[in-house]
């Protein structure tokens, strides 16, 4: 019975220096010391001795569990401690490896032109305004005083829904002049940006859809001063405080008189180049003073009260702002051409 007690001892104590996980460790418990265990087996044979052989083989035995339970505890906490140093390691974070480099989105440059134009308004008291861009051919032109038969109204360049030519893509942001006279009460203060469409051959600079921006004050006693005025601060903050800017005559239906506008070019200052064509001068928009007509349209007294308006178009801005040179470049949205033109 003890080279059986002295066997299970080598054995157990070589198979817990062997257990390689805390499971293996829970079976080599149960496999010696459980209730069906090797040593309780041996054990439970002790009644067949002689009473001298008891105390000894009960004493052995004794010191072979209490050996087995140190080993495995030993060995238990062994293994807890590998198992730390394993998820540790696992878990490790190399701080000197190089991060990710995330890719930001940036703002689209047509965008960049139109925020810092409706900051420049919103500073001077406009309100912003976004509306429609299917229109009443009502709206798009007759209010705005283009009479039926007028070029601006063919087929061939108007996109229209109806056969009867009632219903358009606004091909400008002007009827928004009309919306605001007839809602709003006077005086009266907006931006209206968006988009619109014409039937133009696409080339460098000509897209069927673009963007423009209307602008209109109604109030009494507003006069070709104000839109100079207001015009010169837009311009001034946006191409530098030397910027000049001159009006030059031109005819539009809506507006008596009006005037297409130029900077002092931005690029050579003025002495002329490939930009401005030699000419030392750039065209950004049309404005006007609104015709009376145009007010008589929408229920306003023309001897109480004038107004000023002006179209913009963003496309055309963001092109010169930018350097480019073609439209398109400006709808695909590659990313390697947007990265070179960030301000942000
Ligand atoms: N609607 C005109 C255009 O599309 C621009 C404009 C707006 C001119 C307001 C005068 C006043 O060309």
């Amino acid at each position: 019975m003890k080279q059986q007690l002295e066997a299970i001892r080598k054995a157990a104590l070589e198979a817990i220096a062997d257990a390689a996980k805390a499971e293996d460790l829970e079976a080599l418990r149960v496999r010696y010391l459980g209730k069906k265990g090797e040593l309780t087996a041996v054990l439970k044979q002790m009644g067949k001795l002689s009473a001298e052989e008891r105390p000894v083989i009960g004493q052995l035995a004794n010191e072979v569990r209490a050996a087995l339970e140190a080993g495995i505890e030993e060995k238990a906490s062994e293994l807890a401690d590998k198992s730390m140093e394993c998820k540790l390691k696992e878990e490790a974070v190399d701080v000197t490896i190089p991060g990710k480099q995330e890719k930001i989105g940036v703002k689209h440059p047509m965008y960049q032109v139109l925020d810092e134009i409706k900051d420049i308004f919103v500073g001077m008291g406009f309100e912003i305004l976004e509306d429609r861009e299917v229109e009443l051919a009502e709206y798009n032109f007759t209010k705005l005083n283009v009479e039926e038969g007028h070029p601006a109204r063919e087929w061939s360049d108007t996109f229209y829904f109806s056969d009867d030519s009632s219903i358009l893509l606004r091909t400008q942001t002007s009827p928004m002049q009309i919306h605001a006279m007839e809602t709003r009460e006077l005086p009266i203060r907006i931006l209206a940006p968006g988009r619109v469409y014409r039937k133009d051959e696409v080339d460098a600079t000509h897209s069927p859809m673009f963007h423009q921006i209307e602008g209109l004050v109604i109030d009494k006693g507003i006069t070709m001063a104000d839109l100079k005025g207001t015009l010169e601060t837009l311009i001034k903050a946006m191409y530098g405080q030397d910027s000049v800017v001159r009006f030059r005559p031109h005819h539009f239906p809506f507006t008596e008189p009006s005037v297409e506008v130029d900077v002092s070019c931005f690029a050579c200052g003025g002495c002329g180049c490939r930009l401005c064509k030699g000419t030392g001068w750039i065209e950004v928009l049309g404005a006007g003073i609104v015709n009376k007509k145009v007010l008589e349209n929408c229920g306003i007294d023309s001897e109480e009260y004038s107004g000023l308006a002006f179209g913009i178009g963003i496309e055309r801005l963001a092109m010169l702002k930018y350097g480019i040179n073609n439209i398109k470049l400006l709808y695909q949205s590659d990313m390697r051409v947007l990265d070179q033109i960030n301000d942000d």
